[in-house]
């Protein structure tokens, strides 16, 4: 993107951030908004610093993720004030003096250490609503997360501006640079943990950078949803590859499944392709006034129909969801908000005043219940999975008899599969941000 073009999308969205902090701070009774960027936190008895993780309310104002104890600061009617804390340190990398299409749009007042923020910050502290961690508190300013604020700006956060969706468009295609590398050294024999490199390597990020631990799963770890081992093995002869692994891009997420079979004549490949096709009509449903709940029980009907085509279920789709024989092998949700973090804020937010929409009975694992709307991106990531777990307690209950056990059998060994891609609603068709971008290096 052209830098003129980020500029003008980032002013944007920076006039929207600011009307809906002053709504924010009219709903919570305040006269500014500060938001401390987080510091770091060290390992028991020990100067052995976790990864810093920037507040997402700060990295929702500015694209910068690496800057410790600095804050910005909104009162309404004025600039927004970034308080940019460069130390004086030979120890460690400082960070660069600011610089960037995003400065024109704030004022920036740089300190050497914490505590010169505070002469800084509006007063007195107790008019101030401040949105952070406990460990971020300066003296008397201590966050305190009003609740009438934070709903506001999670709610609101769902829509994402034009700036907001070309840095996740980024995303996409610096994730698909690992997940192309990826499958290359599936191909090879490479073990999980020379696949995880291979991708890190494509991508540019490691799992420092990366918006969560990547899962990189051979054969049966793909029944794991969240396997994050590495194994160091190569396998003496791999089956199948689960990837789910994204990228980061000034703060934003992707967040992208694909499966492979090692034989591309076998049967678990067709069950892929079913998958995947399945997918694609899923992320088409992406649209407003849909109710995601819906999407995901239609997901289960979907999957559930794809395994009777396969000979694994003996019972009608309805009879499947209806039973929970879908569930034992669909056991996740279709999927999750997504933006400054991969599972993003108020999937079950009711409203801007607070309050929860419910899952459906029976899907305890759902991520999001919202009506969709304009401007939301959300993961369309249906699986279905072999999970010994799961499938044990169905074959000793009610509903064994739905099953073919034998086709289960058939397709042990291969884990399980998820396809997921990232997808925007919009007025009308939905924009699937993934597809295009394996698109373009295909
Ligand atoms: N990568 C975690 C998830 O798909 O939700
Ligand atoms: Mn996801
Ligand atoms: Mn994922």
């Amino acid at each position: 993107m052209a830098t003129s073009d980020i500029d003008i999308l980032y002013s944007q969205h920076m006039a929207v951030l600011q009307r809906r902090a002053d709504e924010a701070l009219r709903r919570g009774g305040y006269d500014h908004l500060l938001i401390p960027s987080g510091s770091l936190h060290y390992q028991l008895f020990d100067d052995r610093d976790y990864p810093y993780a920037v507040n997402p309310h700060f990295k929702h104002w500015l694209p910068l993720t690496q800057l410790p104890d600095s804050w910005l600061v909104h009162t309404p009617g004025k600039r927004p004030q970034l308080i940019y804390l460069q130390p004086s340190d030979y120890w460690h990398v400082v960070p660069e003096a600011p610089s960037g299409w995003w400065v024109d749009q704030v004022d920036i007042h740089i300190i050497r250490k914490p505590e010169e923020a505070l002469p800084l910050l509006p007063k007195p502290a107790a008019r101030c609503a401040i949105i952070g961690e406990r460990q971020s508190a300066l003296g008397e300013y201590a966050p305190n997360n009003p609740q009438a604020v934070v709903d506001y700006l999670h709610y609101q956060r769902s829509y994402k501006t034009g700036y907001e969706l070309a840095l996740m468009r980024e995303a996409q295609r610096i994730a698909v640079r690992g997940h192309r590398a990826a499958v290359r050294a599936f191909r090879e024999g490479l073990s999980e943990f020379e696949i995880h490199m291979a991708y890190c390597s494509a991508t540019g990020q490691d799992a420092v950078d990366a918006p969560y631990r990547n899962i990189v799963a051979l054969d049966t770890h793909g029944a794991v949803l969240h396997y994050t081992e590495l194994g160091r093995t190569r396998p003496a002869y791999p089956h199948s590859f689960l990837i789910d692994a994204g990228a980061s891009h000034c703060g934003y997420a992707s967040d992208i499944t694909r499966t492979y079979a090692y034989d591309t004549a076998s049967e678990f490949h067709a069950l892929i392709d079913a998958t995947d096709a399945a997918q694609i009509g899923m992320g088409r449903s992406v649209r407003a006034g849909a109710d995601y709940k819906q999407l995901h029980l239609d997901a289960h009907l979907t999957l559930a129909g794809i395994l009777k085509d396969f000979g694994v279920l003996k019972v009608s789709p309805e009879e499947a969801l209806a039973t929970g024989v879908s569930g034992a092998f669909f056991p996740h949700g279709l999927g999750h908000p997504l933006g400054l973090q991969v599972h993003d804020v108020a999937g079950f937010a009711a409203s801007d005043k607070g309050g929860t929409i419910a899952r459906p009975q029976g899907h305890p694992a759902l991520r999001m219940t919202r009506v969709l709307e304009p401007g939301m991106v959300m993961t369309i990531e249906p699986g279905i999975y072999f999970i010994d777990l799961l499938l044990s307690e169905l074959r000793q209950g009610a509903h064994a008899g739905s099953v073919d056990w034998s086709r289960v059998d058939a397709f042990r060994r291969y884990g399980g599969i998820r396809i997921e891609d990232n997808v925007v609603c919009t007025e009308g068709d939905p924009e699937n941000i993934t597809r295009p971008a394996f698109a373009s290096v295909e």
